[in-house]
């Protein structure tokens, strides 16, 4: 008989950011001297150091880095969401666009639920207001009928909203945006009212550029944009930096794999370096580039699926094999020819290689068909 999971053994797979890091946040909203614009739970410099991280504690409490790169992005960000200006995170895929948006919207408003997931099937009633029809068939228009987008929320209550993937959204709903960015008003006519946004609301929105073209986005919205391009991380140690930290939350909150050594995982972020820019650190040989998307966060996680196949079927430790394993995965998924551009780099690069590598170039040649 299998046991019905008990209280103590059920637990949220990934808390929201306000959730996992409210003692940081609290911590800083008490030692918070600076001047908070309208409607803000902390000021501009405590939401940085909330996204950047702290040098000391505050408060006794240790504040982590979240955002782990260009300090003036970050800052540039939240200047621009104290003004009438809503913000743009846009970048290639897996660059941190909607980690950062999370965690502005946790440090400025307390929340970052507020989100709309941007898709071609995103109607008007994702960003302004739809009706419950039971009810609204059994009392008429009513406050009790009406059902609030998180848009329309986050202007009655003053706080970050967020729009995920705006690009992929029809013309209809970037134009619906245009007019809730431009009045900050949304008239509700069933019900003779107009909701005013409150101080402290905006709008954070998230675009990948390599899904531009989908639906090109308006001059009209753009201007009502600040743009942040959110880069691709070139150097290694930052990279490292990012992959390992990331990776080790990530198998805090799953509670499964194994710690993978620093030099696999040194190793496999210079291999997605080197495959992005189609050339080797040192800058001698030249690599093909494969179709797939090699972002931070495929590298991070590789190297935690690394460590689940090191624990549940292999020896219990990382080797090259496990990493080997997943990044055939990773590489694979746009077409079957990218799984040859390994293999060919493997036996231009890793060959010559010491340590790690030499057992990423056996173990290529030993999983890897194509
Ligand atoms: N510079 C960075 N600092 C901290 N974490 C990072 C960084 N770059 C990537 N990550 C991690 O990568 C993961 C994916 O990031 P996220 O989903 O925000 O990417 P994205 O830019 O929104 O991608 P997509 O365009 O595919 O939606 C997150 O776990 C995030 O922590
Ligand atoms: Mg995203």
């Amino acid at each position: 008989m299998v046991a019905a999971p008990s209280e103590e053994t059920m637990a949220e797979i990934r808390l929201p950011a306000e959730r996992k890091y409210d003692a940081e946040l609290a911590a800083l909203a008490r030692t918070d001297r600076g001047a908070r614009p309208p409607g803000w739970a902390l000021s501009p410099r405590a939401v940085e150091t909330y996204v950047m991280g702290g040098d000391a504690p505050v408060d006794g409490v240790t504040i982590t880095p979240k955002y782990i790169g260009d300090r003036a992005l970050v800052q540039v960000a939240i200047a621009t969401l104290a003004s009438d200006r809503a913000l743009m995170l846009a970048g290639e895929p897996g660059t941190a666009k909607s980690w950062l948006s999370e965690h502005l919207s946790a440090a400025i408003s307390g929340t970052s639920a507020l989100v709309v997931q941007g898709t071609a099937g995103t109607s008007e009633e994702h960003i302004k207001y739809g009706w419950n029809y039971a009810m609204l068939l059994a009392e008429g228009p009513s406050e009790r009928a009406l059902v609030t987008s998180p848009v329309l929320r986050a202007m009655r209550e003053g706080k970050c909203a967020r729009v995920e993937e705006i690009t992929r959204t029809s013309s209809e709903i970037q134009d619906a945006l245009i007019s809730i960015l431009s009045e900050k008003q949304v008239a509700i006519p069933e019900l003779g009212q107009v909701v005013s946004a409150q101080r402290g609301f905006n709008l954070i929105a998230t675009a990948n550029t390599r899904d531009r073209g989908v639906n090109e986005m308006s001059a009209a919205l753009k201007r009502r944009f600040n743009f942040v391009t959110v880069p691709v991380v070139e150097d290694l140690e930052q990279e490292v930096a990012i992959v390992t930290r990331r990776e080790a939350e990530l198998r805090a909150d799953y509670q499964v794999g194994a710690a993978p050594p620093a030099d696999l995982a040194r190793m496999l972020v210079t291999v997605f370096q080197e495959l992005r820019a189609g050339l080797t650190k040192d800058g001698k040989t030249k690599v093909k580039t494969p179709a797939a998307v090699l972002s931070t966060a495929e590298a991070i996680s590789v190297l935690f699926q690394s460590g689940i196949l090191a624990q549940s079927f292999g020896g219990g430790s990382v080797t090259a094999a496990e990493v080997t394993r997943s990044l055939v995965g990773a590489i694979a998924k746009e077409n079957a020819d990218d799984v040859k551009v390994l293999r060919e780099y493997v036996e231009t690069v890793a060959k010559g290689r010491p340590g790690p590598w030499k057992e990423l170039h056996a173990a290529t040649k030993a999983h890897v068909r194509g």
